[in-house]
């Protein structure tokens, strides 16, 4: 059986072990703080209960994909197919970590889950840099469709049709795009929302408000504000600034993102952000 290691048990990487498992393929999601590691473990395995709950997953599915998953606070790669990381979005951290990884496994596709750092400088830090390759999923990862597979300029074409085949039998589709920063997904959707924060700064309107304008008017899912509560507002102004250094001033994150982050309001997973949640309800604030 194909062995996956998914290493990061934050929201990306515990969703990513979620939707491998249940695609069938053996799985270890690894975290070095073992209380971040439980906290994974329980929101993976809820999930996957809410799944039967709703009639989407038999009992024995969910029995199966638990029976395929393991937890662990360290790992070794030499048995492992396909190795994604998801650690937090810090150039350093993931040169660091999948450097190491090819030294001791030449067989292992190693995957980067980054929503906008260059694969292209990840891989040069590794051995063998042309199996390193993005794997960029969105969040909620078991519901979203999309995999962005992000090739670097040494990543070779076997690897990146390895890619595509394991984007399709975790049932997502994939789009291959060059290694350019933002690739086709997060360049378009920071400027989304920090435009959004901007005019709630400004008092366009109020943030539920500005989220209804793109739900009705944009048939938007979900509006920016209430995307970026999702998100994390750590994530996201990650993101802007690394495509305000790499692309322009067009991607400032705004003061009041970098106000909310500061205060630890990081939006759905501390409880608030530009809303304030209890589980998957987002109730408005009145102000921000
Ligand atoms: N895990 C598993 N399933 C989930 C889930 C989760 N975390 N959140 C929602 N779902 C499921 C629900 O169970 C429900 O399933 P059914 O229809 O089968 O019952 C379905 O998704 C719809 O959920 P809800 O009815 O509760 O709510 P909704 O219709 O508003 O959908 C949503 C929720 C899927 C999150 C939807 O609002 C949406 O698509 N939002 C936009 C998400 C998005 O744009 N994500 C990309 C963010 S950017 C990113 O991730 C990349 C990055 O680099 C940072």
């Amino acid at each position: 059986m194909t062995e996956i290691i998914v290493v990061g048990s934050g929201t990306m990487g515990t969703g990513i072990a979620e939707v491998t498992a249940h695609a069938g393929f053996s799985t270890t999601l690894v975290d070095v703080d073992t209380a971040a590691l439980q906290r994974g473990m329980e929101r993976l395995l809820a999930s996957l209960r809410r799944g039967v709950e709703k009639g989407k997953l038999s009992a024995e599915d969910e029995a199966a994909a638990r029976s395929r998953i393991r937890f662990e606070t360290t790992f070794d790669p030499s048995g492992a197919d396909i190795l994604i990381e998801a650690v937090p979005e810090n150039i350093e951290l993931k040169k660091q970590l999948l450097s190491s990884v090819g030294a001791k496994n030449e067989a292992t596709l190693l995957a980067t889950n980054t929503s906008s750092l260059s694969v292209t400088e990840i891989a040069a830090a590794c051995v063998r840099p042309d199996r390193v390759i993005g794997l960029h999923f969105f969040n909620p990862a078991p519901v979203m469709q999309l995999v962005e597979v992000v090739r670097a300029e040494q990543t070779s074409a076997g690897n990146i049709e390895r890619a595509t085949e394991l984007v399709k039998r975790l049932g997502k589709t994939s789009v291959v795009v060059r290694d350019v920063p933002g690739f086709a997904t997060s360049r378009l959707g920071i400027i989304l929302g920090m435009e959004a924060i901007r005019m709630l700064e400004s008092g366009v309107a109020s943030a539920a408000d500005i989220d209804t304008a793109m739900e009705l008017g944009y048939r938007h899912p979900m509006g920016p504000l209430k995307l970026t509560d999702l998100v994390g507002l750590d994530v996201r102004l990650a993101i802007a600034e690394h495509l305000t250094k790499e692309l322009g001033p067009q991607f400032a994150p705004p003061p009041l993102l970098r106000r909310l982050v500061r205060a630890g309001k990081l939006g759905k997973k501390t409880g608030e952000g530009f809303y304030v949640w209890s589980g998957n309800d987002a109730q408005k604030k009145p102000t921000v």
